[in-house]
């Protein structure tokens, strides 16, 4: 017989399972779940998904699952509705807009070649462990501006994030209370979490950059208390989903060197002829955005979503309660055989114009991070594809585990530097170039293009008459290998001249 939480055991035993199981077969487009006291539905037709998330305020918003959240992440942007939310998300807005994030590309790719050089010397990391670290950098440098943490702040806000995501997320779904000394260990573990995660935003608040998301929100004049709810919110949900789907994307790029080949191939059409992204170029990435794009189908960090109804209404064909739970699981949507051919295959063949797509939700409380997220996520793919050649150093990784996000399992990669090979030159063809005629390619140059590598290679070759095709294109490929590397950055070169 049924009662009403017939179906916490089998969730709570295997969440993802669970959801995915019920959504396939699902005969309704609200499958009813027994979980606790409160009416739950599972919302397994993606055409509900838009009239959910666009409804009213008054009709559907976040509930109480999301409130559960407030223990951490307090009054922000995620857990606030109304004139309060709407204000924190225009703040937001102003520094992540899709446009405005490509503004970023110079300090996330510098983070992102900084680490891996750094990863270089060893020749094999854990990919989790190294891509929330790198995640996390990115969004201190938008919260607070370029170089403001230092490393030990880093390192204690790593530290900090760790002791509240678990217990938060095995809090969720939870029914029965825990025993008073387990919640007393939990409360302190969260306040000693919150503790030195306030104290790095308050040594790093005075020294925010002017562009800076913490500037924009200071604006807002918000009390003391609440500016950290929002910082904190912005840590945990800038860096955790960012970085989980961040170390499936290395994996993918590691099992699959004919793909690695081709984002190497992508990053040098897309960067400059100082081998610097241009942003204009990206959105015409088409493979990195694909496997950016099937990375998040395959593992959507926000494996599940939820709202509440708030006045009755009817919706998939049934009268929902005020109180109403609603559970939308991208990881079911995004794996369901109804909506996709091969739902667990990588492919990056696939189209993704359906409403079964949704890793960063939809209508006014989507992601306001979406265009980081995904410029993170495509810079990764291009700046390690371009310089490293990766291969998984295991067999392939068992599943993701569901906590807060979808925590990957383990995977060991190794890395080595990619070989650039020189463009082929004919020995017939070959013909000397004077240094008089690099000068003068360097007076040539277009005002767009940087003239610096021209008048690195007539430094270099200073000593040396004259050069051959074939060794100034060989001296070009080293000196992009050096700056891919991190060896010789753009202000390398400019000291040099
Ligand atoms: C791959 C990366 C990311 C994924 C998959 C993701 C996913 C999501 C999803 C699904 C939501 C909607 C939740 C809901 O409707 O209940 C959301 C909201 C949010 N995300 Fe992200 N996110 C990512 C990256 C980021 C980044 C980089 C930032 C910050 C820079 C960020 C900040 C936020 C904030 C503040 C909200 C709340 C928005 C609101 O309620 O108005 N996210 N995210």
């Amino acid at each position: 017989m049924k009662h009403w939480f017939s179906d916490l055991v089998a969730f709570q035993r295997d969440p993802l399972n669970f959801f995915l199981d019920r959504g396939k077969a699902a005969t309704e487009p609200l499958v009813p779940l027994a979980m606790g006291p409160y009416a739950v539905m599972l919302v397994a037709d993606p055409e509900l998904v838009k009239p959910i998330m666009k409804a009213e305020e008054a009709m559907i918003d976040k509930g109480k699952l999301i409130y559960k959240l407030r223990e951490i992440i307090g009054r922000s942007s995620m857990t606030l509705s109304g004139p309060d939310h709407k204000a924190r998300r225009a703040a937001l807005h102003q520094q992540l807009a899709r446009g405005l994030a490509t503004s970023y590309v110079p300090q996330i790719s510098a983070i992102i070649r900084e680490q891996a050089a750094a990863l270089a010397v060893e020749g094999r990391f854990e990919a989790h462990h190294v891509t929330s670290r790198l995640t996390l950098r990115v969004i201190c440098n938008i919260l607070f501006g370029p170089d403001v943490l230092s490393a030990e702040d880093e390192t204690l806000l790593i530290e900090s994030i760790k002791l509240v995501e678990d217990d938060l997320a095995a809090d969720i779904f939870k029914v029965l209370p825990d025993l008073p000394w387990v919640r007393a260990r939990k409360k302190a573990r969260m306040r000693h979490g919150r503790a030195q995660m306030m104290h790095v935003v308050e040594r790093a608040k005075d020294r925010a950059g002017q562009a800076s998301i913490l500037r924009a929100l200071d604006a807002l004049k918000l009390p003391p208390e609440e500016l950290g709810d929002e910082v904190l919110l912005l840590l945990l949900a800038g860096h955790h989903t960012t970085g989980t789907a961040a170390a499936w994307l290395l994996y993918h790029i590691a099992a699959d060197p004919a793909l690695a080949a081709r984002l190497a191939a992508e990053a040098r059409a897309v960067s400059d002829d100082t081998g610097e992204a241009v942003p204009s170029r990206l959105p015409g990435a088409a493979t990195s955005l694909a496997v950016v794009r099937e990375v998040l189908r395959l593992y959507p960090s926000a494996w599940w979503l939820s709202r509440e109804v708030k006045q009755r209404m009817e919706l998939g064909g049934r009268t929902l309660k005020p109180g109403t739970s609603l559970l939308i699981s991208p990881w079911h949507m995004h794996r369901d055989p109804k909506y996709w051919a091969n739902p667990d295959k990588f492919d990056l063949e696939r189209k993704f114009a359906g409403a079964a797509f949704l890793p960063f939700g939809a209508g006014p409380r989507a992601c306001v991070g979406m265009g980081v997220g995904m410029l993170e996520l495509q810079l990764l793919a291009l700046e390690f594809a371009a310089a490293y050649e990766l291969r998984p150093l295991a067999g392939p990784p068992p599943g993701p585990k569901p906590s807060i996000t979808l925590i990957p399992p383990p995977m060991l990669l190794g890395l080595r530097l990619r070989e650039v090979a020189p463009p082929p030159t004919p020995p017939s063809r070959r013909s000397p170039v004077s240094r008089s005629d690099l000068a003068k390619k360097r007076e040539n140059a277009p005002a767009t293009v940087e003239p610096s590598l021209v008048t690195y290679l007539e430094y270099a070759l200073s000593d040396v008459g004259e050069i051959d095709e074939t060794a100034a294109s060989l001296l070009e490929a080293a000196i992009n290998r050096l700056r891919l590397v991190g060896g010789l950055d753009r202000e390398g070169r400019r000291a040099m001249n």
